[in-house]
């Protein structure tokens, strides 16, 4: 019960009204439907009954006024308005399913939006510590399974139970007793099936919700390593691995069906059975079978009634218990949802603000840094200064804590002792602020499926793009003239990840995309390192024509790259010397 009224904790104020609107209507919708069937019995008595016209003076007075006096012509009528309910009442539940069905694609567009800029906005650290299946798997499915399988169910729960309730009252008008007997008895067995299956299906709930990470993780991680599958030959064990998580998955579904179609089966057993050791036990106690007929008669008719209404309360409660784990998980990003809807902020985006004025120089004050969960120190009291305009070289042997020195310059992960400052100021203080001036070089790009143009003006529309700027870029990062060679020039597509590109291309293109944003600040880390002697030095040349203007922060491999820079900065074990 707390759980099923958690999903309602996460909606902000005007879903709340949207969801009682729903509500409200699928009671009107059931009403409609009871009514539907209801309307049938009476027509189906009056056509069995020819006399009724002179059995009833009075309707048949009523009836001649409006020309109606034989009993054909009384069924007629009585059907064209069954006609009208009957259609009026489809058009209803046509107009409720579509309200319904609106509401959750409604929310379940806004919300996949939402939940991929909660992730995006969260910190570098989540993402180290995060599979992106998982997050893949929430986006795509979250908000689908928050909204189609635990809200809407939850609401259909809500008003199954209303209207069990009316069937159930108009019993207790015809026949008290009969009517306590059916409610306690449909409650034990309802209240029996969702104890006996609660855990069950929870656990069930579990396996889905981890194996579907599992078996996305294991789809990724096959083709994003199609070449080395295929050069060694591990296509198998990539199936495998596939194979065995897509199996707990899909056993798990396949269980929870099961347990969702035995309760009708279940109700169905215990109610006719029920109802025939009734009969036994009268007959056995004295009654004659005409005695029990009448009782029999509503008992059955209640219990049919009752029965589908007792199945579908169960589904209900099962498919929401299914879901419940992955929404647990999800909770804590849905319920930061609303509370940003609430405050009408897009708080996932800091608005680009001003620039951190760097105008003189740039100190790393004792800086020590941990990754969570690790006991010794990667960066312990690392100090030194960068002057404005000037090339600082960082060296060191792999797993110094270059890379992680880097990352917290450029603000993506935050030091857990000492400070940086620019001019004074930490840069941690407006880290927004700071990231203004900078772009970076990462030791493998990153390239989106699109062309070479879109990639170094990333992000940036296609009609804002400056073609002028693009080439400059291209010049300094030497790439121009084998682009302007390509038939398609700089609108040529790169492939996913740029596979229809060199190595070395796309390590240029990312110093391209670095070099269109203007920095202040370069920070390169190994990135002329896949480049063949040559053309490192030649983009070297031209990043040190930079040199000046703006300040750079080079990570090199070979040390050869840096003989130019103004001085060195090795890194050892975590801490450094100025060389
Ligand atoms: N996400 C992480 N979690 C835990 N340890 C890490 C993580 N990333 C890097 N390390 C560790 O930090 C140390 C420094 O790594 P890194 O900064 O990448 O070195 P470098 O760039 O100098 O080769 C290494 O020992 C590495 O194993
Ligand atoms: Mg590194």
């Amino acid at each position: 019960m707390k759980s099923l009224l958690k999903i309602f904790t996460i909606l902000p104020s005007k879903q709340y009204k949207m969801c009682s609107a729903i509500l409200f209507a699928m009671l009107v919708g059931a009403i409609l439907e009871a009514v539907g069937i209801g309307a049938i019995l009476p027509l189906i008595s009056i056509m069995g009954n020819e006399k009724i016209l002179y059995e009833n003076y009075e309707l048949a007075e009523n009836l001649s006024l409006i020309g109606i006096t034989t009993h054909t012509e009384f069924i007629v009528m009585l059907s064209c308005g069954l006609i009208v309910l009957y259609l009026a009442k489809n058009l209803y539940i046509a107009w409720e399913s579509y309200f319904q069905i609106h509401f959750a694609i409604k929310n379940q567009i806004y919300y996949s939006k939402e939940l991929l800029a909660e992730y995006i906005r969260k910190p570098y650290l989540f993402h180290i510590n995060h599979n992106t299946a998982t997050l893949i798997r929430n986006v795509h499915s979250g908000s689908m399974v928050t909204f189609s399988l635990i809200l809407i169910p939850t609401l259909q729960l809500i008003t199954e139970v209303m209207t069990a309730f009316i069937i159930w009252l108009m019993l207790v008008i015809v026949d008290p007793f009969t009517a306590i007997i059916v409610a306690g008895v449909l409650s034990i067995i309802i209240i029996g099936i969702s104890r006996f299956f609660r855990r069950k299906i929870t656990n069930q709930g579990i396996i889905q919700n981890n194996y579907t990470a599992q078996y996305i993780k294991w789809l990724n991680q096959s083709l994003g390593a199609i070449k080395e599958t295929k050069i060694l030959h591990k296509e198998e064990f990539f199936l495998r691995e596939f194979n065995n998580a897509y199996c707990h998955y899909g056993k798990a579904n396949g269980k929870f069906n099961f347990f969702n179609q035995v309760p009708r089966t279940i109700i169905e057993a215990c109610v006719v059975s029920g109802l025939l050791v009734l009969i036994i036990v009268k007959l056995i106690l004295g009654n004659t079978p005409m005695d029990i007929v009448p009782l029999l008669g509503v008992l059955a008719l209640a219990a049919f009634r009752l029965m589908p209404s007792a199945n579908r309360i169960i589904n209900y409660a099962n498919l929401i218990k299914f879901q419940m784990p992955f929404f647990n998980e999800l909770y804590p990003e849905l319920y930061s949802i609303r509370r940003r809807v609430e405050k009408k902020s897009d708080g996932y985006i800091t608005p680009p603000g001003k620039k951190l004025p760097y105008k003189d120089i740039l100190c790393v004050e004792h800086v020590g840094f941990h990754y969570p969960d690790m006991e010794d120190d990667v960066l312990s009291d690392v100090t030194f200064n960068v002057p404005k305009g000037k090339f600082v070289g960082i060296v060191g042997p792999s797993g110094a804590g270059k890379t992680t020195f880097v990352d917290i310059l450029l603000g993506l992960l935050e030091p857990t002792s000492g400070k940086i400052t620019v001019d004074g100021i930490d840069i941690f203080s407006d880290i927004r602020a700071w990231q203004e001036n900078l772009a970076y070089v990462p030791q493998s790009i990153y390239l989106i499926d699109g062309t070479i143009k879109e990639n170094i003006a990333l992000g940036v529309k296609s009609e804002d793009i400056s073609d002028e700027q693009i080439k400059t870029v291209l010049r300094m990062a030497e790439l121009y003239d084998y682009i302007m060679s390509l038939p398609e020039g700089m609108n040529t597509q790169v492939g996913e990840r740029g596979v229809k590109l060199s190595g070395g291309q796309c390590q240029r293109i990312g110093i391209a995309r670095a070099l269109y944003q203007q920095p202040e600040v370069l920070i390169l880390d190994e990135a002329t390192s896949a480049l063949d002697n040559e053309t490192e030095k030649s983009i070297t040349e031209t990043i040190l024509k930079l040199k000046g203007t703006i300040t750079i922060v080079s990570i090199a491999h070979r040390v050869s790259t840096l003989e130019a820079c103004d001085y060195k900065v090795k890194f050892q074990s975590g801490r450094v010397e100025i060389i």
